[in-house]
Parts: C-alpha cells; sequence; structure tokens
C-alpha cells in the first residue's frame, strides 16, 4: 500500500505536464530503487494507459528496473562498435564468471549486469561502465579485474 500511495502522489504531481510517464518513472525509480509491479499499475491507473503499455515503455528505455539492483551495477555495450571486437565474447565471460544472465543480480546481491547500446566510446570498444564509471578497450582480464575487485 505504501508503493502504491507513494507512487500516486509521484504521478499526481506530473500530471499536468505533457508527457508525464517518463518523468513519473524517472521519480518512482528514484523513489524505490526500482519500478515495483505496485508502481507499474498505479502509473498505468493515472494515465489511463494498460499495464502493458507502461512495461513496454520501461523496457524501451534500458534505465528503468523492476527489481531493485545489487550494490554494483555492470553495464556491458552490446551495439554495433563493440560487438565488432568481440564484445560478446567478453560480455559472454563475464556472465559464466558471475553465473547469471543480462538484468540479474548476484545472489549476494553484490552486482547486477545489464546490457547497454553504445557508451559513445566506439573508438576505444569493447566498452562497459561500472558504477556509472566508463572503461574502454577491455579484455577479459581488464574486466574481470574491475568486477573483481569492486567492494562487496
Ligand atoms: Fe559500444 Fe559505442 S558501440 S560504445
Amino acid at each position: 500500500a505504501d508503493v502504491a500511495n507513494r507512487t500516486a502522489a509521484i504521478a499526481d504531481g506530473h500530471l499536468n505536464v505533457e508527457g508525464p510517464l517518463l518523468p513519473i518513472l524517472h521519480d518512482v525509480q528514484k523513489e524505490f530503487g526500482c519500478v515495483p509491479e505496485a508502481a507499474l499499475r498505479v502509473i498505468a491507473d493515472k494515465l489511463n494507459l494498460s499495464r502493458a503499455e507502461v512495461h513496454g515503455v520501461m523496457s524501451f528505455y534500458h534505465d528503468f528496473r523492476q527489481e531493485p539492483a545489487g550494490r554494483h551495477v555492470l553495464k556491458i555495450c552490446r551495439a554495433e562498435a563493440c560487438q565488432s571486437v568481440g564484445g560478446e565474447v567478453l560480455a559472454e565471460g563475464v556472465r559464466k564468471a558471475l553465473g547469471i544472465g543480462w538484468h540479474e543480480t548476484t545472489p549476494d546481491g553484490r552486482i547486477t549486469l545489464e546490457p547497454v547500446y553504445c557508451l559513445g566510446l566506439c573508438s576505444c570498444a569493447p566498452a562497459a561502465m561500472f558504477d556509472g564509471e566508463l572503461h574502454g578497450r577491455l579484455d577479459d582480464a581488464a574486466l574481470s579485474g574491475i568486477v573483481m575487485e569492486a567492494g562487496r
């Protein structure tokens, strides 16, 4: 009920702006660290959209999540320039090492893995972002170093 009430209040604050959905999603995620199912339904109600429509927008913008993130977030670029220089193999390696798939969090809550589509670092591909910091020219060793050295 708390999630629903607080989401309703956030939504009400944006109802008279044009294109309220994105600002609402951003604020809800800021409030809860994610956009939980209960919030999604409230937002849909408030905007006269279906749950599926709101969910569709959420998944289109890769910044929104439905569950809280781990303590660290690793975003690996899966766009063209990075793919062409082994980005996918790199991603596969880290997924195996962590034992998780895209959009998943390690069971200890340490790391969340997310795909991202171009970090603007194409000339230094393959690229990734770890806790908001950009890293380019990555290879297995460099990437696992970054991931493993991060604190609990
Ligand atoms: Fe990966 Fe641009 S394609 S940073």
